[in-house]
């Protein structure tokens, strides 16, 4: 039915239900779509030729904007924090306040450091930032059937906002739930905007936002992609869902944590930095 679905890097739990979604979602046709996907490791790339690519965050904690000092004590938060993000021996549960630890201390030191905002274009435009291969085809598709795509992340929106922007792909079809900076009347970060949206509490971030879906309640068939378990609740404001196909990308710890992934994710894409499986679905729904 398609292709891609046979790549290498898929492993699915129950192919025939896949299908089952797939051709019921079709069936309704594209204008009944939306879809949801997380920034950070799900639209942007995990890893560029063996090397880490950078989240929201690491943009601005690589960047000139940071002291050193300060660059040195987010890398300590980082080497932390992270393990503890992708343990698949610990329960959500225990990690959620670890994680708002992590992300509070985080937003602390950025706020410190007195950034502007003229100077976040430069600064992602010198980062090693990548979106997926393929996002061209991914965003411009979307763009063009008209179909919403709402990036719903926990990572740093005025940042989230200049990769696509800088990689024209910013289309008026896509709407960002994020963490925004607020900055001053002089231009320089002073805290962030509303309540913090951190890995494990997109649910509720979700639900602060129901008008948004409410606009989108023609569309009750969602495709939604992640790469954090914590990514699984995005669609929990939809209204009257119908069909819903999760995509993850399982893109560390891969042994330990695939059979948690086969669980929650019906396609699962194993170290695939690409948007070739996504892009498949969305050709044969439109
Ligand atoms: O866009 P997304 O929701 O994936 O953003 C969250 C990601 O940002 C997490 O997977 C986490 O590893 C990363 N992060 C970071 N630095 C922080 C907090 C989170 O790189 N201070
Ligand atoms: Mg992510």
């Amino acid at each position: 039915m398609i292709p891609e679905l046979s790549n290498p890097s898929v492993c699915m739990r129950d192919p025939e239900r896949v299908h089952e979604i797939l051709q019921s979602m079709a069936k309704s046709g594209s204008n009944t779509v939306q879809v949801i996907s997380d920034f950070d490791m799900t639209l942007t790339r995990f890893a560029h030729n063996g090397k880490r690519c950078p989240t929201c965050h690491n943009i601005l904690d690589n960047s000139k904007l940071i002291s050193d000092d300060c660059k040195e004590q987010l890398k300590e938060l980082l080497n932390t924090y992270y393990p503890i993000e992708i343990d698949s021996s610990r329960s959500i549960d225990e990690k959620l306040p670890l994680m708002v630890e992590w992300w509070t201390k985080a937003h602390e030191l950025l706020v410190q450091q007195k950034i502007r905002k003229d100077l976040l274009a430069k600064v992602v435009q010198e980062s090693d930032a990548m979106l997926r291969e393929g996002y061209q085809l991914f965003f411009d598709h979307l763009h063009e059937h008209s179909i919403p795509l709402l990036i719903f992340s926990a990572g740093i929106g005025d940042v989230l906002e200049e990769v696509i922007r800088q990689a024209g792909v910013f289309h008026p079809n896509v709407k960002v739930f994020s963490n925004y900076m607020d900055f001053d009347e002089c231009g320089v970060l002073r805290a962030f905007k509303g309540e913090l949206i951190h890995i494990y509490n997109k649910r509720e971030g979700a639900l602060l936002n129901t008008g948004h879906f409410q606009e989108l309640r023609a569309r009750p068939n969602v495709l939604l992609m992640g790469d954090s378990l914590g990514d699984l609740t995005m669609a929990d404001g939809v209204q009257q869902m119908e069909n819903i196909l999760k995509i993850g990308f399982l893109n560390d710890k891969v042994e330990e944590r695939k059979q948690s992934y086969l669980d929650s994710y019906d396609i699962v894409l194993v170290k695939d930095e690409t948007l070739e499986v996504p892009n498949a679905v969305l050709l044969y729904l439109t």
